[in-house]
């Protein structure tokens, strides 16, 4: 079997290691450019246009997160039977669900204002907030979305959640579409998105729809930069009308030094690390689903292009 391998940002090497260990007998090389040889298989982060293309005997696609955005924006360009396939969580849930809770819980608690205040050597009580008035909206129900409700949950906040088709979540009240955007909005204090980056959901976080949100409400964006028109939100940020927003993504990574974000105390900002590729198990999950697809058997996790993830 041959596998062939390319990680923008960071050495295939501890990749490849992981991979043979799962199949001592691959040939696993890194792709170079030029490298039209054979492959059966791919495993990818942010791949070159050219490393998909003029393979007719690729079986699939790893992508090794559970964003396709950046394959899929080659469009038409890629070849049109080629099988993407995104991680299935791969152990990111549990990490989404630590670091949403944590933003969602520090606002809820008002850790962020106790810590500007003591910055100025203040002591000074606030009113806490109350709970039943903190609803979290989610933004994307699906394999991260779930388990930040789930988390969330345990702490009995209200939890709203939002879809592309209608879903049934215990504990969540559920909208979807277009037409349940705005009532989802409304009674959401806390929106946290967790949507895959398509043409739809491009710029969803835009003025006109953060300002459906009640006044002095709060953004976590854990999905990607694109997502959120940024001047858009400072404008909000500094009107009043979001309270404070923790941001993992942006439009450029890494935030340019000279961003207006990062000169706004309400705006929390971390380098996309909200959750993390775990390289052993995404291997072991890539592993099991090669193995299926050599037994003719199905696999979960495999992109629809034409809905865009
Ligand atoms: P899933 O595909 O499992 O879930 C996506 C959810 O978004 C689904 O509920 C889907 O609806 C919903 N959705 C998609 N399009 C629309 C739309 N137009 N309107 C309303 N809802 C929509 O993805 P994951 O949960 O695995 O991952 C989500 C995203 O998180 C990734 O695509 C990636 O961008 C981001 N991410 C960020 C990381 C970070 O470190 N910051 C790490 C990992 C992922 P439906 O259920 O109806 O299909
Ligand atoms: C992903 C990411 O999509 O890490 O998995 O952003």
């Amino acid at each position: 079997m041959q596998i062939l391998i390319h990680t923008t940002g960071s050495s295939p090497d501890p990749w490849i290691a992981e991979i043979l260990r799962e199949f001592p007998q691959a040939q696993v090389r890194a792709w170079q450019e030029g490298d039209n040889d054979a492959a059966d298989y791919a495993i990818v982060w942010k791949p070159p246009l050219a490393m998909l293309q003029q393979r007719p005997d690729l079986k699939a696609v790893f992508n090794i997160g559970a964003g396709v955005d950046a394959i899929l924006e080659f469009g038409a360009a890629l070849p049109k039977d080629l099988t993407i396939v995104r991680l299935d969580d791969a152990g990111m849930g549990v990490q989404m669900a630590e670091y949403v809770t944590h933003a969602v819980l520090r606002y809820f608690r008002r850790l962020n204002e106790f810590d500007m205040q003591a910055r100025t050597g203040q002591w000074r009580f606030l009113k806490p907030h109350d709970k039943k008035n903190f609803a979290v909206g989610i933004l994307g129900l699906g394999v991260l979305g779930t388990q930040i409700a789930q988390a969330l949950a345990q702490f009995g906040f209200p939890i709203n959640g939002w879809s592309r088709t209608k879903k049934e979540v215990p504990g969540v009240r559920c909208y979807a579409g277009p037409v349940g955007l705005d009532e989802f909005l409304r009674v959401s204090r806390v929106l946290v998105c967790v949507l895959p980056l398509t043409a739809e959901t491009s710029g969803l976080l835009n003025e006109f729809v953060l300002g459906k949100l009640p006044k002095g409400s709060y953004l976590v964006n854990v999905a990607r930069g694109a997502h959120l028109v940024e001047e858009d939100l400072l404008k909000l940020v500094q009107n009043g009308h979001i309270a404070a927003a923790t941001l993992d993504v942006f439009r450029e990574e890494p935030l340019p030094p000279a961003h207006p974000f990062w000169q706004e105390p309400r705006i929390t900002i971390t380098p996309h690390i909200a959750a993390m590729t775990l390289r052993g198990d995404s291997v072991r999950q890539i592993a099991g689903k090669i193995r299926a697809l050599e037994r003719g058997e199905p696999i979960a996790g495999i992109v629809d292009r034409t809905r865009g993830y």
